[in-house]
């Protein structure tokens, strides 16, 4: 029997998440070990169904809060499916839901190279990119595109000037990240900074800096230098509670990491809920602060090597 998958992962924004939407640039790592399979075959079904942990039936019944999936899910079937072959689509993921980790673009990711795989047409990295934006736009309504361009990479991606570029310094240390367990919701977060911002104009200068501290990052991770990261992660997370998208969980996880020996810590991604990132400078350290932070109740912790980001 007919069988194709495509697998996809995860990312975290490193620095740079809001400032993003002002055309401010933007760091953001893939993190390889947290993935989505999609599997699909013929169903004996008479029409297509999806399998997964959210929900599962006829494709025609997906719930709202997944239209972004469904719209995509209309288009490849019209593109590749034209015959309406009944389909049996299975989603596993790793990557929780809602926390800034790229869960949505990520499903759509190994959607599309499951059906492409399936229906043996080649997929190149742009339409890989492009169907991926499809489903982001419903689900996060105008975002910057980081998610989609970074589920879709292996190696860091740096957005600057509206360009997404491969971003390959030497990178050394680890990474931490913690699930505060609540999830986040973009629109809202964004929405939300916006209304900030207008509020009084003076405030357009946090974003500013938020892009200045993205720049310096990138010349400090060029010249290795993990100690001067760290503290410009932590001014930038300074800045992200003003902006309002910090919450006291969020603040009680940055604060246990640091005390770890995090060389910084920071929320990622829009905030109000999901991850936060520490840096550490070995593995050592790294497990001693995700220890600590599931202690203070992190649901779930993962550490990336950043050396393992680099290209082979
Ligand atoms: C959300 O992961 C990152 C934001 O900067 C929004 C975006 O860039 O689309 C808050």
């Amino acid at each position: 029997k007919k069988k194709a998958t495509g697998v996809s992962h995860a990312k975290v924004i490193f620095l740079g998440e809001h400032s993003a939407v002002y055309r401010q640039p933007a760091i953001v790592f893939p993190v390889p070990q947290a993935t989505v399979t999609a599997t699909i075959m013929r169903s004996p079904q008479s029409e297509t169904i999806i399998c997964s942990d959210y929900y599962s039936g006829k494709v025609t019944g997906l719930p709202a809060s997944m239209a972004g999936i469904t719209t995509l899910l209309n288009q490849l079937q019209v593109e590749l499916n034209p015959t309406e072959i009944p389909l049996e689509l299975t989603i596993n993921s790793t990557i929780p839901l809602g926390r800034g980790m790229g869960s949505s673009a990520a499903i759509a990711s190994a959607i599309i190279r499951s059906y492409f795989n399936f229906f043996e047409v080649p997929l190149s990295r742009e339409q890989l990119t492009k169907y991926t934006d499809i489903e982001e736009h419903i689900t996060h309504g105008n975002p910057s595109g980081i998610d989609a361009q970074t589920v879709n990479a292996n190696h860091p991606i740096l957005f600057e000037k509206q360009q997404f570029i491969d971003f390959t310094p030497p990178l050394t240390g680890f990474l931490i990240i913690a699930d505060t367990g609540r999830a986040s919701n973009t629109k809202t977060a964004v929405t939300q900074v916006h209304e900030f911002l207008t509020a009084d104009p003076v405030r357009e200068e946090l974003i500013t800096r938020l892009g200045t501290l993205t720049e310096r990052v990138k010349e400090n991770l060029a010249q290795q230098d993990l100690i001067q990261t760290g503290k410009n992660l932590t001014e930038a997370q300074e800045i992200l509670a003003t902006l309002g998208v910090s919450t006291p969980e969020i603040e009680q996880l940055i604060t246990t990491a640091n005390r770890a020996g995090a060389l910084g810590a920071k929320l990622t991604g829009s905030g109000l809920g999901g991850c936060i990132i520490a840096l550490a400078p070995d593995y050592p350290s790294a497990q001693h602060i995700a220890s600590d932070l599931q202690k203070q109740g992190a649901h779930q912790t993962w550490i990336q090597s950043l050396a393992d980001l680099n290209p082979q």
